[in-house]
């Protein structure tokens, strides 16, 4: 069993800054980190920290090459990565506030230029059994997601960053969710769905795509499994919160490594949960993920 990451790679510039900017107001930033980063990136190097067999497929220009070393150095296989000469790496630009919350400015570039030869040639190495993760930060999804759904690859989809392209997937091919709320709200036309509401959120997406397993990430209040036959339901671990960029990718790694590696529900999330923790506690998106053995030796108080 091998695992496809078709996702974007992005280089995050990080401005730690007291507040958000406002509307009409300018602020200086005292200090500027340059991080790996994007969705796609994040989750092939938590798959690869956890230890199973990863390989990552998207673009990068000239600019990227650290990515790929990075992604190498954590266990996952870059050769479906494509190096353009003239369009630049997709980039973040990411404010981190005196709390450690974050807002994110993308800007795609290479993450946008996958073309279709791309994807067919890299998704013909891979076949029934296999298992592709996808995010929503690179073009030519729906595609992907065809091309994937002909070969027998179960589908796992983070429709994250939610815009109207999600609605262009065929997401009846979609054999996990793994979302948040507000997502999840998206998704099912209730926009406004609110904090608390996530048990009914997952209920009714296990509804709409009866196939479907859904993973709905719930930030302090932990998280929620639920399938045709039944709703779990898992805490999180408190930690001092540095950095929550990438806890969520953390999360949807660790989770699909935990139940690729033939672990239960109950255990894929509670792994999950510890991970994405200690990347709460760690600054920038890649550099704060885990590997396995941090996590399991990482103590933690009593789960919330
Ligand atoms: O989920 C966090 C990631 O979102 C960042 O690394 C940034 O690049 C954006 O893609």
């Amino acid at each position: 069993m091998k695992v496809l990451n078709f996702g974007s790679l992005n280089i995050d510039y990080v401005y730690s800054l007291d507040h958000f900017v406002q509307k009409g107001e300018t602020i200086s930033s005292d200090r500027l980190n340059i991080f790996s980063g994007g969705k796609g990136l994040n989750q092939s190097i938590a798959m690869g920290r956890a230890g199973i067999s990863t390989w990552h497929a998207g673009a990068i220009g000239p600019d990227g090459q650290f990515l790929l070393d990075l992604l190498e150095a954590s266990g996952v296989n870059t050769e479906f990565v494509r190096r353009l000469e003239e369009t630049r790496t997709g980039n973040a630009i990411i404010q981190k506030d005196k709390n450690g919350d974050n807002c994110i400015i993308l800007y795609g570039g290479a993450n946008q230029s996958i073309t279709r030869k791309q994807v067919e040639e890299t998704i013909s190495h891979f076949g029934p059994g296999d298992c592709i993760v996808l995010q929503n930060e690179i073009n030519e999804m729906p595609y992907i997601m065809e091309q994937a759904h002909k070969q027998g690859m179960t589908i796992v989809l983070n429709p994250s960053p939610m815009d109207g392209k999600i609605f262009e997937m065929p997401l009846s091919y979609v054999d996990y969710f793994i979302l948040n709320e507000i997502e999840a709200g998206q998704i099912l036309g209730r926009p406004g769905a609110k904090a608390g509401e996530g048990e009914e959120l997952a209920a009714q997406l296990a509804e709409k795509f009866p196939g479907a397993k859904i993973v709905l990430t719930l930030g302090g209040e932990g998280s929620v499994y639920t399938d045709s036959s039944r709703l779990y339901r898992q805490s999180i671990y408190r930690t001092k919160t540095v950095d929550t960029t990438a806890a969520g990718d953390t999360f949807t790694g660790y989770f699909i490594a935990g139940i690729l590696t033939g672990c239960s529900v109950e255990d894929s999330m509670d792994l999950a949960a510890r991970a994405a923790s200690i990347t709460v506690s760690g600054e920038g998106a890649a550099p704060s993920i885990p590997d396995m053995k941090t996590v399991k030796e990482r103590v933690f108080e009593e789960k919330e």
